[in-house]
């Protein structure tokens, strides 16, 4: 699977984190084919650490700019999280649960960035002008990507 532009969102550092979940599916399509169980637990891994930073970042930046649907927005990231945590728990009680985790990450990518992610890149696009003008744009912005994802990403 490869990350298609109607996927963008327009912000490249989101864009940048959105492409991970492309990269967990295929990780997922090898880890299947090969029967590894280990390697989707890697990928139930990475998607732990994912959720709790790329949505924490879209969530403070949603907060930042004002976006009128944040809390709602962060309840969906909660579900998606919970039900993350779910797989995780089925995993290691040794259930096959790669089929139904693909299936989830493809939906999420359809429904969740296309529409809702995209939602709220006006409001960030914006303030992105006015948080420049302040001097706490870019900066803000790149700050953040490092408190969240550390400086290497
Ligand atoms: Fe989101």
């Amino acid at each position: 699977m490869a990350w298609t532009s109607d996927l963008d969102t327009g912000i490249e550092t989101i864009d940048q984190q959105h492409r991970k979940i492309v990269d967990y599916i295929n990780a997922l399509d090898v880890a299947t084919r090969k029967m590894d169980s280990a390697a989707v637990g890697r990928v139930l891994d990475g998607l732990e650490e994912y959720c709790h930073t790329q949505f924490a970042f879209e969530e403070a930046l949603q907060v930042k700019v004002g976006y009128k649907h944040a809390k709602s927005h962060k309840m969906v990231h909660d579900v998606f999280a919970r039900r993350m945590a779910k797989y995780r728990e089925r995993h290691k009680a040794g259930e096959d649960i790669a089929d139904h985790l693909h299936e989830a990450l493809n939906s999420w990518l359809l429904l969740h960035i296309k529409r809702e992610d995209k939602n709220f890149v006006p409001d960030v696009k914006r303030s992105m002008g006015e948080m420049v003008k302040d001097d706490s744009g870019e900066d803000w912005l790149s700050r953040s990507v490092a408190g969240f994802f550390g400086k290497s990403r």
